[in-house]
């Protein structure tokens, strides 16, 4: 597995499972079916309601709690409690650390959060914090006015919504981009079937899907694909081992309509998820 290096020295795998919507037995068997892969790193989040099931995946597979990155996330409606979500979530995924814990959303009290997140990065039990959703404002803010400068913000990012400006920001400040829905959520079928990306597929002999996680990758963004189907969980693990030339990079970046589909509160249908109830 391929590794980046955060701000704090910590390697973290540039590829990891996503497990947003997964719940139940399928998440459970999504988890040690990707684990079994070679994955190393799984996504999930106090919010998704399924930590429980990833940690019992885990558990399943059998790996050893080394070779393994979780990255997990606080609720913005547990920001006023943030110590105890933690706590939380360590029993539920039956671990005693965490590699990377981030702030869902910068919404309410996020600065008692980020101060909890600090005292346990101090203490050892986190590894590396960072934040999730931060758009530019939100982030110079945070750096500015905090100990601990994030490691990760994990944005929406795909094809279509390529954060160019935004990582402009993370890279003045060194933290670095993981990319949420790197497939678009997989509806927008045109992704998959742009002349563009199809012909570097033939080319390379690889799927669709594994070029657009590749060229996330290739331009040093964590991929976090979400799969809980066997053949897709390894489809989207074999995205290394070629490289696309500067000029094929720059076909694919001139497809970016700077648009998000999942990131963005202003979207009146978000309306019921964003409320802090
Ligand atoms: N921080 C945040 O606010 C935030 C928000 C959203 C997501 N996330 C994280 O990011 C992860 C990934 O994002 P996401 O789940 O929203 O979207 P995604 O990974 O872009 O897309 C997942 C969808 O694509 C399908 N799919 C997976 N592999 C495919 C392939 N090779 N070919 C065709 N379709 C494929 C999946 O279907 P099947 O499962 O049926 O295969 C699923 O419907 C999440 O699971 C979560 O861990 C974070």
């Amino acid at each position: 597995m391929e590794t980046i290096t955060l701000n704090n020295g910590v390697e973290m795998p540039l590829l990891g499972l996503g497990t947003f919507k997964t719940a139940g037995d399928e998440c459970v068997n999504s988890v040690r079916t990707a684990i079994e892969a070679g994955y190393q790193m799984i996504d999930t989040a106090e919010g998704y309601k399924n930590e429980e099931q990833v940690g019992q995946g885990i558990a399943e597979s059998g790996i050893d709690r080394k070779q393994l990155f979780i990255v997990t996330k606080v609720s913005f409606r547990s920001f006023e409690n943030a110590r105890e979500a933690v706590l939380s979530s360590l029993k539920k995924l039956r671990t005693d650390y965490l590699d990377l814990v981030l702030l869902h959303w910068p919404f309410g009290n996020y600065y008692a959060a980020w101060r909890e997140l600090e005292k346990f990065y101090a203490e050892g039990i986190i590894r590396a914090i960072g934040v999730s959703n931060f758009e530019p404002d939100r982030l110079i803010d945070i750096v500015s006015f905090n100990k601990v400068v994030p490691a990760v913000n994990q944005i929406e990012t795909h094809l279509f919504c390529q954060r160019q400006v935004e990582r402009k920001w993370m890279e003045k400040y060194n933290v670095r981009p993981m990319a949420y829905a790197p497939l678009g959520q997989a509806r927008r079928n045109e992704m998959f079937t742009l002349p563009e990306v199809t012909a570097l597929a033939e080319k390379y002999s690889r799927t669709p899907a594994q070029i657009l996680l590749h060229y996330l990758i290739q331009l040093g963004i964590v991929v976090i694909p979400k799969s809980v189907h066997e053949e897709r969980i390894k489809e989207n693990f074999n995205v290394f081992g070629f490289e696309l030339t500067a000029a094929e990079m720059e076909t694919l970046r001139a497809l970016d309509t700077a648009s998000p589909m999942v990131g963005t509160p202003a979207k009146p249908e978000k309306v019921e998820m964003f409320m802090p109830h």
